[in-house]
């Protein structure tokens, strides 16, 4: 490579072409537009990144912070944080087993050894020619199917070691598969953090969500007469929402001292300093 070619290289590391870079910035100021503050923008514009990157590239992490007046450190932070924002390139599909605890008694350990296994990677890695990557998940809600396998969050529930490996062999084939509720079909890791950025596919209310299994309870419930007791402060007795914390007051988030200059409003600033006031008087 000469050495105009890695200083391309390094260009394209850390910034976007000018016509990536406008359509960035445009769902950016959609997804910014959502909220009070422009910082709160910053969970979806992270999944708006792995959308183009397929990770959380340092070229995302420094667009996020420009766009939302942060520093690269605070957006690494929150990047760090959460598991569901990839450090290294995703591959096509997470095929996530959950090992919770219901799941990993159900099966669902037994899916992790074979699936790990026959893939030849452990957790958060992804196979050489870039199809999958393999992760133990945490509970989905969805005990009520275990063991159940997500490939880009979508459900494939009541999975065996042999199902799971056949999921992975159609998805390493390029094959389609077909999720046991909702969604007809897997789109993408990109495709799909494009939707967790807050933009509709269109695929949201396909198919079944809560099938039988997850209603039994309440038909039960239902059929037997069966009500939830009234809620109380279990400390004081009093009926629920008349102990919450108000704003400005004890508990309040409003206490919170402010980490940046974009942190405070100026109707927010206008509260505390009349709690601040209140408190002093
Ligand atoms: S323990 Fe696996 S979905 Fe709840």
């Amino acid at each position: 490579m000469s050495v105009e070619q890695s200083a391309q290289s390094r260009t394209h590391k850390t910034s976007y072409d000018p016509e990536t870079h406008a359509r960035l910035t445009a769902d950016s100021d959609a997804i910014v537009a959502r909220y009070p503050q422009a910082r709160s923008a910053l969970l979806p514009m992270l999944h708006l990144v792995q959308s183009e990157d397929g990770y959380v590239s340092p070229r995302g992490i420094a667009f996020c912070a420009a766009h939302l007046g942060l520093t690269t450190a605070e957006v690494s932070a929150v990047a760090t944080f959460y598991t569901q924002y990839k450090r290294h390139p995703n591959g096509t599909y997470t095929v996530g087993v959950c090992t919770n605890t219901l799941c990993a008694i159900m099966g669902g350990d037994a899916i992790w050894e074979d699936l790990s296994d026959h893939l030849g990677v452990g957790h958060d890695e992804t196979t050489d020619d870039g199809a999958i990557t393999l992760e133990r998940i945490e509970c989905n809600a969805a005990c009520d199917y275990a063991p159940v396998v997500m490939v880009n969050w979508e459900f494939f529930d009541n999975q065996t070691p042999d199902s799971a490996r056949q999921i992975a062999d159609d998805l390493t084939a390029g094959k389609p598969v077909v999720p046991t509720r909702g969604a007809a079909s897997v789109c993408s890791f990109k495709e799909m953090s494009r939707v967790l950025a807050g933009f509709d596919d269109g695929r949201a209310d396909e198919g079944v969500g809560a099938g039988v299994p997850t209603l039994r309870g309440l038909q039960l419930a239902r059929a037997e007469g069966w009500t939830a007791p009234e809620y109380s402060d279990a400390s004081t007795g009093a009926p629920a929402g008349s102990s919450e914390p108000k704003v400005g007051g004890e508990q309040s988030s409003a206490q919170r001292p402010a980490t940046t200059p974009a942190d405070v409003s100026p109707a927010a600033e206008e509260l505390k300093q009349s709690t601040d006031d209140a408190k002093e008087s």
